[in-house]
C-alpha cells in the first residue's frame, strides 16, 4: 500500500512499490509516461540473477521530446534569480535525505554494491552535493574591465540551454548529482539519460527533486546507449554534453559534439597508481589500498588504485597485510548488513573481468593472490561474485597494468627509486588519480609535481567530494566537476558588453 505525502507523490513503503511504480517509465516534462513506441528491456538483480522489473528503452522519438520539454521550461527557469534556483535545489535535495534509506535499498537491489559500505554513503552524498551547488548559486557573477574613461565593459554569465547528461552505472545517483547540480543551479535545464545497468535510483530521484522543480526542468531517460543516448547527443536543441563512462564512448560522444561545435565534459576511465615509499606508514598505506583500489565497490570505480607501485624494501610486507586485509571482507548479498562486498554490476563486467583474471594467470611471471570467499548462499547463487585478486610480478606494460579492468583485480609492482616510480606511474594512457603515501615532504611534493593526473593525495585515497576539482589528463578527460569553477566554466557561457557613454 502506497500512502499519499503532503506534496502528493507516494511515500513508498518498499523497494517493491517503488520498483512497480517506476517499471517501464520515463520521466518526462514532469510525468513519468511510458515510451512513445512501448518498447522495454528487462533489468535484473547483479546479486541474485533475479528479474527486477522491465525498464523504459527510449528512442530518437522520446529524446526529442524530453529535449523540447526542457528548452521550453529552460526560458522560465533561466529568468529566475539564480539564489531562486539555489533555494529549489536545496529544498530538493531535502526530499532526497528525507528518502536516503529507501534510496540506498535500491541502489543496493538495482546495481549490487552493498548497502552499508556504499549505497548509504552514495544517498548521502547526493543531498550533500546538490546543497553545495545550492549554495553556489549567488556565485555566478561577470568583472567590469577599466577599459578606458566612457566606455564601461564587463561581462555576464549565461545558462547555455538545455544539458545532456550521460551516466554510467558505478555510482548512477552521485554522478547524477555531479552533473545536474552545477548545470541547473546555472540555469540550464537537464535531460538525463541514465545507464542500462542503473535506471532505477537515477529516475526515482529525478521524480522527488521534481517535488521542488518546475516541470521539464529535470528530464531522465533511460534506454540503450548506441540507440537513445546516441540520439540525446546528437539532438540539435542540446547545447551542452556531460558524460562519464568508457573511453570508447567518449570518444563517440566528444565526435558527435564535434558536429554541432558544443562544449563536453568528459570523465572517463583511469589506471590511477599508488605510490609507496619506503618510509611510509605501512599499515596505513595498506588500509589505504583496501580504500584506494575501491574493494567495497569491486574495484567498479574509475579512481580504483589498480596499479600499486610499492618500494622494493616493503613489497612483499606490503602483500601479505593487503591480502590479510581484503581476505576479511565479507562477499555477500548487498542488503545484508554484515557484506562489505557486494555482486559485479552484469554478466557482461564479470565475463571482462574474469578474462584479464585469466589473462594474469596465463603470465608465466606474475602470481595471483586471490583472497576472501565466494558466498555460499544457493539464493546468491546466479550473482555475479568475484573474489578479489592481488597480482605480483606484472611488468607495467602487461594488459593488466595498461587496461582499466574495473573490478576488483589490482597489479602490485615495485621500485627503488621515486623518478623510477615517478616513471612507472606516468607510463599510462590514463592520467585520473594518483596517490603517494610517505612523511617525507621532500618525496611527496616531488612526485606531486611530476605525477600527470589530475587528482593527486598525499597518505590518503579518498573518493573525490565537493570543493575538489575533479578530473582527469590524457585519455582519462576533458574538463573538471564538483566546484565553483567547473561550473562557471562547463555550464555558463561568458557574455562581453561595452557601453560608450562619452
Ligand atoms: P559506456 O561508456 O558504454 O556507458 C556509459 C553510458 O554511456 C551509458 O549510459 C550508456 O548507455 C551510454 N552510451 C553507450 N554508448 C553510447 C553512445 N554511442 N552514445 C551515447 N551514449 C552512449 O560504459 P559501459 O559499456 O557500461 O562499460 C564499459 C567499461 O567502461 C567498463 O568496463 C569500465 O572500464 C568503463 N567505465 C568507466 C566508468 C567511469 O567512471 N569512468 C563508468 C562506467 C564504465
Ligand atoms: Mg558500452
Amino acid at each position: 500500500m502506497q500512502k499519499a505525502s503532503v506534496t502528493g507523490v507516494p511515500r513508498v513503503a518498499s523497494p517493491d512499490d517503488t520498483i512497480a511504480r517506476l517499471s517501464g517509465r520515463l520521466l518526462i516534462d514532469g510525468e513519468l509516461r511510458k515510451p512513445i513506441e512501448g518498447r522495454t528491456f528487462a533489468l535484473h538483480n547483479p546479486a541474485t540473477g533475479k528479474f527486477l522489473c522491465e525498464v523504459a528503452a527510449a528512442d530518437s522519438k522520446d529524446v526529442d521530446v524530453a529535449v523540447r520539454s526542457a528548452a521550453l521550461a529552460q526560458r522560465s527557469w533561466g529568468n529566475l534569480p539564480a539564489r531562486e534556483r539555489g533555494k529549489r535545489l536545496i529544498a530538493a535535495s531535502q526530499v532526497l535525505a528525507t528518502h536516503a534509506e529507501e534510496i540506498a535499498k535500491l541502489i543496493a537491489l538495482e546495481s549490487g554494491k552493498a548497502l552499508r559500505t556504499e549505497c548509504r554513503a552514495e544517498a548521502a552524498n547526493v543531498a550533500d552535493i546538490l546543497q553545495f551547488f545550492g549554495g553556489l548559486a549567488s556565485e555566478l557573477k561577470g568583472e567590469t574591465v577599466p577599459l578606458k574613461p566612457g566606455l564601461l565593459s564587463y561581462t555576464q554569465v549565461e545558462p547555455v540551454g538545455v544539458v545532456a547528461a550521460v551516466l554510467p552505472w558505478n555510482v548512477p545517483l552521485m554522478l547524477m548529482a555531479v552533473k545536474i547540480a552545477p548545470a541547473l543551479i546555472a540555469g540550464n535545464t537537464v535531460v538525463v539519460k541514465s545507464a542500462e545497468e542503473t535506471p532505477l535510483t537515477v529516475v526515482w530521484a529525478g521524480e522527488l527533486l521534481g517535488q521542488h522543480l518546475p516541470k521539464g526542468v529535470l528530464n531522465v531517460i533511460s534506454g540503450d546507449g548506441p540507440v537513445c543516448g546516441a540520439a540525446l547527443v546528437r539532438h540539435p536543441e542540446i547545447a551542452k554534453i556531460t558524460f562519464t563512462g568508457s573511453v570508447e564512448t567518449g570518444r563517440l560522444i566528444y565526435r558527435a559534439a564535434a558536429d554541432k561545435i558544443v562544449p563536453v565534459t568528459l570523465e572517463l576511465g583511469g589506471k590511477s597508481p599508488m605510490i609507496v615509499m619506503p618510509d611510509a606508514d605501512l599499515d596505513k598505506a595498506v588500509d589505504g589500498a583496501v580504500v584506494g583500489m575501491r574493494f567495497t565497490r569491486q574495484g567498479q570505480s574509475c579512481t580504483a588504485a589498480s596499479r600499486m607501485l610499492v618500494h622494493r624494501g616493503l613489497h612483499d610486507a606490503f602483500v601479505s597485510k593487503l591480502k590479510a586485509k581484503v581476505d576479511q571482507l565479507v562477499i555477500g548479498d548487498p542488503l545484508d548488513e554484515r557484506t562489505d562486498i557486494g555482486a559485479i554490476i552484469s554478466k557482461a563486467q564479470l565475463e571482462k573481468i574474469l578474462g584479464y583474471i585469466e589473462l594474469g594467470r596465463s603470465d608465466p611471471a606474475a602470481t595471483a593472490h586471490e583472497c576472501g570467499q565466494l558466498p555460499a548462499d544457493e539464493e546468491l547463487r546466479a550473482g555475479n561474485f568475484v573474489r578479489p585478486v592481488i597480482f605480483t610480478g606484472l611488468a607495467n606494460s602487461s594488459r593488466l597494468a595498461r587496461e582499466e579492468i574495473f573490478g576488483p583485480v589490482t597489479c602490485v609492482m615495485s621500485f627503488d627509486t621515486l623518478e623510477e616510480a615517478i616513471d612507472l606511474a606516468n607510463d599510462s594512457t590514463f592520467g585520473l588519480a594518483a596517490s603517494v603515501w610517505t612523511r617525507d615532504l621532500t618525496s611527496a611534493l616531488r612526485a606531486v609535481n611530476a605525477l600527470e593526473a589530475g587528482y593527486i593525495q598525499v597518505n590518503q585515497a579518498q573518493v573525490a567530494g565537493p570543493n575538489i576539482s575533479y578530473g582527469g589528463f590524457k585519455q582519462s578527460g576533458l574538463g573538471k566537476e564538483l566546484t565553483l569553477e567547473s561550473m562557471l566554466e562547463h555550464f555558463t557561457r561568458r557574455k562581453s558588453v561595452v557601453i560608450n557613454f562619452e
